[in-house]
């Protein structure tokens, strides 16, 4: 049998603090929750797991703090079956942390304080090089320098590896960036700091218009992910296609554009077509929303074929 190439994420780790309440706090406000739990999450880290949980080879190149978190982290990276040899350790800094409020919608927000994920640097993308250099896809985000991933896309383009780059948190970004991209994914509001526009500007009707905006500043594809609303592929050969989400009961949505982008990676790696690849992973995203928390909630492949089937029988997806 020939080798599968692996994917790499160059990207964040977090720990999650998550306080889940009726309703998200306004500015000033306190209010009582109902519960709390800690999770491993951080965008980079969650799509790694993401790809591991459905079985396809995963390295990381990210950093942990040399507290009591940065040891727990990379443990969970490892037994979600991720390989952690490019999890490196900051001197005398802290580990990423995420403070996440969940309201019973299932919604969140969250404030990301990046300590050890600062500190990913251009260097340690050259010290990743082999493990870049025989991927077959590379995925990050923007939880790391922005300097990183500017030299990541470089790198990524002189080794002719298809890169993925989750614009998330959301930010302008350079067109000399856009244009090395394979695929961009931004949600909703990283669409309209993208574009530049009003977060009213984008809907249904407007976001396929978008989506082609963006792909002609250089990303050979664009995926807009809108959540229940569905997503918005403008692909590489001019075509927009409107994929329209699964309906289920959500409880969390924290990393459910992680799950998409680790489901896209795999299901692209595995030959599928970007129509079918972004099905996939809208499926193994809906999946993910169900359960709680952003590493525990990646599904497995026999979960998300079982979701699958299941969708096929009921239009609305079946769980909600
Ligand atoms: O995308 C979800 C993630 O964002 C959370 O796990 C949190 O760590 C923040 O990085």
């Amino acid at each position: 049998m020939m080798r599968r190439k692996h994917i790499v994420v160059v990207g964040s780790v977090n720990l999650d603090l998550v306080g889940v309440a009726e309703r998200i706090p306004a500015p000033g406000e306190t209010l009582t929750g109902k519960n709390f739990q800690v999770f491993h999450g951080g965008k980079g880290a969650n799509q790694a797991v993401a790809v591991a949980k459905l079985g396809y080879p995963v390295c990381m190149v990210a950093k942990v703090g040399d507290d009591e978190f940065g040891e727990r982290l990379r443990r969970g990276l490892r037994d979600g079956g991720v390989n952690v040899s490019g999890v490196t350790t900051a001197k005398q800094t802290s580990s990423g942390v995420a403070l996440i409020s969940i309201d019973m919608a299932g919604q969140n927000s969250i404030i990301v304080v990046p300590g050890a994920n600062g500190k990913l640097l251009p260097r340690d993308v050259d010290n990743a090089k082999p493990t870049l250099r025989s991927a077959g896809m590379i995925l990050t985000q923007l939880e790391t320098p922005l300097e990183t991933v500017e030299y990541l896309a470089s790198v990524a383009n002189r080794y002719h590896i298809p890169l993925m780059l989750d614009p998330a948190p959301a930010r302008e970004l350079p067109s000399t960036l856009l244009r090395h991209l394979t695929l961009l994914t931004p949600n909703e509001t990283e669409t309209c700091v993208l574009c530049g526009i009003d977060a009213g500007k984008l809907n249904c009707s407007t976001a396929a218009e978008y989506a082609q905006e963006l792909r002609e500043r250089g990303p050979a594809n664009v995926i807009i992910k809108m959540g229940g609303h569905g997503a918005y592929l403008a692909g590489k050969d001019g075509r927009s296609i409107f994929l329209p989400a699964f309906k289920v009961r959500v409880v969390d949505s924290t990393a459910a554009g992680d799950a998409f982008n680790g489901g896209l990676a795999v299901a692209l790696m595995q030959g599928q077509d970007l129509e079918n690849a972004a099905r996939f992973a809208s499926a193994v995203a809906a999946v993910s929303v169900t359960r709680m928390g952003a590493q525990p909630s990646m599904p497995t492949a026999r979960q998300v074929s079982r979701f699958l089937k299941q969708a096929a029988v009921s239009p609305s997806g079946g769980t909600g």
